[in-house]
């Protein structure tokens, strides 16, 4: 396949200072809701119904340029898909991709996704900063996708709520809210049997379309082009039953609360049998009553979801540092350039708990330090140091420092 050239597509910017933004205020109007506060729209649009949102951001600088997302690509520890539409034949294949195994620039109708670009990402981190009016506990990550000519991934619904985000060239989207979301049978990827677009739009550069879950779309490339997917899961209720019970049972294992938990099945009046493959009546009643004595209370939803939700997805691996400060040393350099959380990290709290990476953790209350590090990820220099006389705190991060879930410095 021939070498693709290394350019970039216009408006990348090179420099890789990244300025923090902060998600608009509740009862802000914002551009990028299309003059809305963030209340008004988690109102009237979220979970109900689409909304188009022109010049959302305007002169948007896309995060990567295509050979930076090409990169990402080739990398192990990202997930990514490669998507064809050749001679009418929709194929997937899972990545990583070397630059060689994707198909030329120049071939129409092929799309490269890249799932959780924000994670490696400064500039994709700070495009999805931007929409933190949306509790974290929701955000699932920032894909992009990249797309020839005529690209797309085929009409579907999705089970989650996306801001569909154009970054590079034109997509045409098509959505409408139809009932019937069968899925053709014989192909790789989920494409509609049947798809009822009510609308259809032209989205440009720094245009955006929020989607609810399931409301059938399908975005077809006009000449090369780039869309960040910022994407909110929408957990199913067989996945958090599932996970819960899941949970419940590790709990189980882990502590033996001396409610019989470890005990065994017992039948020392099971009488002797002519059907020995048929299912014993008092079996189904004895483990009915086992079963009825499962309970849990309040704390253990919210220690489930915090872990659960906290949880950095399977391929996320993070980078200690090889040859990490001491904590004194640690302490002085965070001191003057301040900390901030790691990009892979997931930090959530509630009134007296947090969860960390997946980890439960205790504190009397939950310390407002932690409240504003979660809330902002990052502390700045100076609070930093009115932390620092605190061995306590001084010690937890530094040992945070040294798993790399936080990083010393600011972004620029
Ligand atoms: C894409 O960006 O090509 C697909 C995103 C989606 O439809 O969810
Ligand atoms: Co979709």
């Amino acid at each position: 396949m021939p070498k693709r050239p290394l350019d970039h597509p216009p408006g990348t910017a090179s420099a890789r200072n990244v300025s923090r933004v902060s998600p608009p205020l509740p009862d802000t109007p914002t551009a990028l809701l299309g003059n809305l506060t963030p209340a008004q729209f988690m109102r009237r649009y979220w979970q109900k119904k689409p909304l188009l949102i022109r010049n959302a951001i305007p002169d948007i600088v896309p995060p990567l340029s295509r050979d930076g997302l090409f990169e990402l690509a080739d990398r192990d520890d990202v997930e990514s898909r490669l998507i064809t539409h050749f001679r009418n034949r929709w194929q997937l294949e899972h990545g990583p991709f070397a630059p060689d195994e994707l198909p030329p620039i120049k071939q129409r109708a092929w799309t490269l996704l890249v799932q959780g670009v924000d994670l490696h990402d400064d500039r994709a981190r700070a495009l999805l900063d931007r929409f933190r009016f949306v509790p974290d506990a929701r955000l699932d990550d920032l894909m992009i996708s990249y797309a020839t000519d005529g690209g797309g991934v085929g009409a579907h619904f999705d089970s989650y709520d996306v801001f569909l985000l154009q970054v590079h060239g034109r997509r045409r989207w098509r959505f409408g809210a139809q009932r019937d979301l069968s899925l053709r049978p014989d192909l790789p990827l989920k494409v509609l049997q049947h798809f009822e677009p009510e609308e259809e739009w032209v989205l440009e550069p720094g245009d955006m379309l929020y989607l609810p879950p399931h409301i059938a779309h399908d975005g077809i490339a006009e000449g090369e082009c780039m869309t960040c997917s910022i994407g909110f899961r929408a957990p199913s209720t067989q996945e958090l039953t599932g996970q819960f019970l899941y949970h419940l049972a590790e709990r189980g294992a882990r502590d033996d609360s001396g409610d019989g938990a470890r005990e065994l099945y017992r039948d020392p009046k099971q009488p002797a049998v002519i059907n020995p493959a048929q299912l014993p009546a008092a079996l189904v009643e004895r483990v009915g009553a086992i079963l009825a004595k499962v309970s849990w209370n309040e704390r253990d939803i919210s220690t489930f979801l915090g872990t659960y939700l906290s949880e950095p997805k399977p391929s996320v691996v993070f980078d200690p540092p090889a040859r990490p400060l001491t904590e004194t040393r640690f302490i002085e350099r965070a001191s003057k350039n301040g900390i901030r959380l790691d990009h892979k990290s997931i930090l959530l709290y509630d009134a007296r708990f947090y969860f960390l990476n997946g980890e439960e953790n205790r504190l009397a209350v939950v310390k407002k330090w932690l409240v504003e590090l979660a809330d902002s990820r990052f502390m700045s220099a100076k609070r930093f140091v009115t932390l620092s006389d605190d061995s306590s705190v001084t010690a937890l991060l530094h040992e945070w420092y040294c798993a790399g879930w936080i990083q010393v410095g600011e972004l620029a």
